[in-house]
């Protein structure tokens, strides 16, 4: 078939990049979606096992940072545009060992960025990078995070980010690229994997464990609901401006504490549990190293130029990702096992 694109996503096997690829695939039948992954511990082909058999779909494991990896998919499906999620995400991880994502999030984006350089001699092209409003380091009280908000990433996951962001923007002004770039709150959803607040304490509500808030639970996240990222996302590739970023988020701020309360009474109802057993479980632990006092998203240059907006309330939101949860029992317990076990230990033991 003749495709009018041919769309490699990175890290279309993680939370983020499953729900995009199916997004596309549905959208849009006429272009081919080739899932490009090195399935690390959070990349999981379940994630995608409903639509795995599209016509216009194919995964092709593979490591962003090895080049030979990257040309050889370029090649192979002649790629004429980039959405790259592929990343190591989570800032715990990165304060226990910042080299892997030195590895994938900026070495990986600069060979990514160079291979599509090479490659792109003629036509329309787009190279989408999918960011975090990390980025742009903690706020006080007050005040929100524009797309002039200066650069200040205060963790070893948020500084790599920020670097492979840089380097986005340099491959736009030195050898124009056409680039995309978006910033994100925090999602959450189906398919986020357990070491994440949400599905974390989803988990372990259910499971009867300690449920450890770091420090007093004062900090302050921005909540989205992954479907909404992900359109936003599609929004943005295509109708987006070259060279621009976006920030997107949907004005929902929560203490971690207040949101550890909320899902334990969801979760107290869900589970037929008497009122306020859940809460019980609750555990206040050593605090994250550095720990980012709070993120606020200003997505008024998304809503106003590209008309996009959240589709769904966060209590909506929470109880389809608490329900799915609960039905997809089989999902967590395959990833909660094996090495989960292992990580857990090493980073809530003796906490
Ligand atoms: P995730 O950890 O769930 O998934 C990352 C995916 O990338 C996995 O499938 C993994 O196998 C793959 N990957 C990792 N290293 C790779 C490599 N070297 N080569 C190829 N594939 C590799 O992450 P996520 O939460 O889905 O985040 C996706 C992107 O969105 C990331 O770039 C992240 O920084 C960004 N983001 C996430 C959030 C959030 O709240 N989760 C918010 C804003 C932005
Ligand atoms: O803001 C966007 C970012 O959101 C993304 O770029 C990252 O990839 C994503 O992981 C997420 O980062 P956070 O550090 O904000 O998410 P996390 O779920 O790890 O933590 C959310 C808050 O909850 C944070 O203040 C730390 C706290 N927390 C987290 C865990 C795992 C706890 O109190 N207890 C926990 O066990």
């Amino acid at each position: 078939m003749d495709y009018k694109k041919r769309v490699l996503v990175t890290g279309g096997a993680g939370f983020i990049g499953s729900h995009l690829v199916r997004l596309l695939i549905n959208s849009y039948p006429n272009y081919l979606i080739v899932n490009f992954d090195k399935l690390t511990y959070a990349g999981n082909l379940e994630n995608l096992k409903d639509i795995e058999s599209a016509p216009n779909y194919v995964f092709q494991k593979g490591d962003i940072v090895s080049a030979d990896d990257v040309k050889s998919v370029f090649d192979s499906y002649q790629i004429t545009d980039v959405i790259h999620l592929a990343a190591e995400s989570h800032v715990d991880r990165s304060i226990e060992g910042p080299m892997d994502f030195v590895m994938t999030n900026v070495v990986g984006t600069v060979n990514l960025l160079q291979i599509a350089k090479d490659a792109w001699k003629e036509g329309e092209h787009v190279f989408h990078h999918v960011s975090t409003d990390e980025v742009y380091g903690s706020l006080g009280e007050e005040g929100l995070f524009t797309e002039k908000t200066p650069y200040d990433p205060r963790s070893p996951y948020s500084a790599s980010k920020a670097s492979s962001d840089h380097f986005v923007s340099a491959f736009y002004h030195t050898y124009g690229l056409p680039i995309k770039m978006s910033n994100c709150s925090n999602n959450y959803g189906s398919h986020h994997f357990p070491e994440k607040l949400i599905p974390l304490m989803i988990h372990n509500i259910q499971n009867n464990k300690p449920l450890p808030v770091y420090g007093k639970g004062e900090n302050i996240r921005d909540w989205l609901w992954v479907e909404d990222h992900v359109k936003a996302i599609d929004t943005i590739f295509h109708k987006g401006r070259i060279g621009e970023s976006y920030n997107i988020g949907g004005l929902n701020e929560w203490t971690n504490i207040e949101l550890v309360h909320f899902l334990c009474r969801l979760m107290d109802k869900k589970l037929n549990r008497t009122a306020g057993e859940s809460e019980k479980l609750i555990t206040f632990v050593t605090d994250r190293k550095g720990h980012d006092l709070r993120y606020a998203i200003d997505a008024s240059k998304l809503e106003k130029e590209l008309n996009w907006k959240p589709s769904i309330t966060f209590e909506e939101g929470l109880e389809l990702t608490v329900d799915w949860y609960l039905k997809n029992t089989e999902w967590v317990e395959k990833i909660t096992s094996g090495s989960y076990q292992q990580y857990y230990t090493q980073m809530y033991d003796n906490r």
